[in-house]
């Protein structure tokens, strides 16, 4: 049902009122892996799979929330928001709504309908996209934007693109719990069709880079459960956080691996734990690489860029250790198959999927032959996607 009508109809039966509808996309990561919570460079695109908001106001002061993939609905009192996350679907949009509230905007009732197709806990961003669709839903409804100055000085001047992406990522931060960098909720909000953006997460400025015509974003799922609240991703963080802090003691500027480089950790690595040291030859040289691969594409050096694809997936399994047997198969399975430009394990890490540049034209063979090869290695039937490269957040017009 990636149907807006369908959505429509869903919303007006249970709610007796026609929405207005809004969607928002989960996004592939193209290359800059676990970078952008050190203010570092990634390059990801938005996906043709999204989540459908539909929202109508209501008079009795009520919230009511329904999921239409969970079939189910949930009611919260919009002068009394729940401070707490319940560990269910709603914690994402309601995160969404009670950041408004604590921004001092007045919240109204609403019905909120949610639908989406992003696979879940795969590492295409599904939470991303629902916090967006419900931003972008409930701004529009109080014809308020984020301010958000208070906790990100400067945003005054941000975009309402990039406003959004930041008032989701604190949803996904303060209420929901998890630790996550601004690079999902960013291509969200801001994708553009056709194009990967090349976003530099310190200031959020971003560059879009064309994908041509002729070549196929092939998503290959390893069916392994991924989830950015999980241990791995947190302690990871940690150990990045870490190695910055060391290089800081002698070079005070470097408040994130952003400004590091490969020769402070010749000089200071000793000082750091051997993970400390790995993960953060992973981020500086990652940074590297993801600039140079915007460069190559905007260049339309695919050979270039899929070289870089696959010394970052080197990089993120072993320096960085996010990757797991099943996605190393699934890049290693990939290579000498017709139609390949580059592969590597997209997003979070510890499963999810993994990315393929391939020519159009080769896909659909190329999918085939990769399916039949990962389910005869590891006994998992994948599931695999041809995607295009969409456009961010948006209204859906009647
Ligand atoms: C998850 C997080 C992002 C980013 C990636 C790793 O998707 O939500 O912020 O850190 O992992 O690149």
């Amino acid at each position: 049902m990636h149907d807006p009508i369908a959505l429509r109809a869903l919303h007006k039966a249970r709610f007796g009122v026609e929405p207005e509808v809004y969607a928002a996309p989960g996004r592939v990561n193209l290359i800059g892996e676990h970078t952008d919570y050190a203010e570092g460079f990634v390059m990801p695109a938005a996906i043709d799979f999204a989540t459908l908001a539909g929202i109508s106001p209501r008079k009795d002061g009520k919230i009511v929330m329904y999921a239409e993939n969970f079939s189910e609905e949930r009611t919260f009192d919009a002068a009394a928001l729940p401070t707490k996350a319940s560990k269910n679907w709603s914690d994402y949009p309601l995160g969404v709504v009670t950041i408004l509230a604590g921004e001092g905007l007045k919240i109204p009732g609403f019905s909120l309908t949610l639908w989406g197709d992003v696979p879940l806990a795969s590492g295409l961003s599904s939470s991303a996209s629902v916090e967006v669709a419900t931003a972008l839903a409930v701004t529009s409804l109080i014809g308020a934007s984020y301010p958000g100055a208070r906790f990100h000085p400067g945003n005054e001047n941000l975009s309402p693109g990039a406003r959004l992406a930041r008032l989701c990522q604190r949803a996904e931060n303060e209420f929901v719990g998890a630790n996550c960098g601004i690079m999902d909720q960013f291509i969200s909000a801001n994708g553009a069709e056709n194009h990967a953006l090349l976003l530099d997460c310190r200031d959020l400025s971003f560059k879009l880079a064309p994908i041509p015509a002729g070549v196929a974003l092939v998503i290959a799922n390893t069916m392994v459960k991924h989830s950015v609240a999980g241990g791995e991703y947190t302690s990871r963080r940690a150990q990045v956080e870490e190695a910055a802090a060391v290089i800081a003691r002698h070079r005070p500027e470097v408040r994130f691996l952003r400004d590091a480089t490969l020769d402070d950790l010749v000089r200071w690595g000793s000082e750091m734990s051997p993970n400390a040291l790995k993960r953060a030859r992973h981020v500086i040289s990652e940074n590297l690489r993801t600039v140079a691969a915007a460069d190559a594409l905007m260049r339309r050096d695919l050979e270039e860029l899929g070289r870089l694809m696959a010394e970052a997936h080197l990089s993120y399994s072993r320096d960085f250790e996010a990757s797991c047997v099943e996605a190393d198969a699934m890049v290693s399975l990939a290579q000498g198959l017709p139609g390949l430009i580059g592969a590597r394990l997209t997003g979070g890490g510890f499963g999810g999927c993994t990315i393929n540049l391939v020519e159009r034209d080769h896909a659909a063979e190329f999918s085939e032959e990769l399916s039949a090869r990962y389910a005869t290695e590891t006994g998992i039937v994948p599931q695999i996607l041809i995607c295009h490269a969409s456009s961010g957040a948006h209204k859906i017009n009647r």
